[in-house]
């Protein structure tokens, strides 16, 4: 499904990847993990078209999708989760899924005055769609409150839910466990868990250990911008590079 070939990209004079190859299969949660620095978040980043490589190529779906823009992403069936941004979270929940074409799409910033202009104008079909979206994160009944009333897993279901609005066949998320008390962690692994049973794939970066236990098809350990090991959950916790990686890197 996803082939990321010898990514290279240097910041300044630090090379947040330097040469980092591996693919992820169509309906597996492919798990990303690694210490600080390794590089995590600049491969979601160069993968998402939120940054370009340096060099290096990447393929989705047999498409070379190389530093294509997001919203060309979005159509091709890539999404990937935001944070919920002061703006948003002024609007109703309802109201931040139905927006989440535009903001997928669109860099620019909305007020949010403007943004409930746009969503009179929504279609009843995409109303019921974005009602669907949040019963499937369990949130359908807090649809009519501000976003700002959510506690922080709650905001990762959210964020969920904006994801699935563009109807993706393959989501990444960066960290949806950072931040979020335990029970609700377990509802997030549930959820995923749910969606990947209705043939949606993910790439997942992620520190916490059980949801990482709990998902994964399948584990990309990086280090110093590269891949390490990869393997199955157990493989990977089991391999001695992986334990010298973590205590050689800024934990
Ligand atoms: N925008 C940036 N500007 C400068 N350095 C960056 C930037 N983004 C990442 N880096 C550096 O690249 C390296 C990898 O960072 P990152 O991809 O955030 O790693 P991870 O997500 O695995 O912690 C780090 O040394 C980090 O300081
Ligand atoms: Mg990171």
């Amino acid at each position: 499904m996803l082939m990321v070939e010898q990514l290279q990209k240097s910041f300044g004079g630090v090379a947040a990847l330097d040469g980092c190859s591996f693919n992820a299969a169509e309906s597996h949660i492919t798990a990303i993990i690694g210490p600080n620095g390794a590089g995590k978040s600049t491969l979601l980043n160069c993968i998402s078209g939120a940054t370009k490589p340096d060099r290096g190529r990447i393929t989705l779906f047999d498409n070379n999708v190389t530093a294509e823009k997001p919203h060309r992403l979005a159509r091709a069936g890539l999404a990937r989760t935001f944070q919920i941004s002061r703006e948003l979270s002024s609007l109703t929940l309802l109201e931040n899924v139905l927006l989440a074409q535009q903001s997928q799409s669109d860099e620019h910033f909305f007020a949010p005055i403007f943004l409930r202009g746009r969503i009179l104008k929504e279609e009843k079909e995409a109303t019921q769609r974005a009602m669907q979206l949040l019963t499937r994160v369990g949130l359908e009944r807090l649809a009519d409150e501000t976003a700002s009333v959510l506690s922080g897993g709650q905001k990762k279901l959210l964020e969920l839910a904006r994801a699935l609005m563009l109807n993706p066949r393959v989501v990444l998320l960066d960290e949806p466990a950072a931040g979020v008390a335990p029970p609700m962690v377990q509802v997030l692994i549930e959820v995923i868990k749910g969606l990947q049973g209705k043939g949606v794939s993910f790439i997942l970066v992620e520190h916490n250990m059980d949801m990482v236990a709990a998902l994964s098809d399948h584990v990309v350990v990086m280090a110093e911008g590269k891949k390490l090991v990869e393997g199955t959950f157990k493989d990977v916790t089991s391999d001695r590079r992986v334990a010298d990686a973590y205590l050689g890197g800024v934990l």
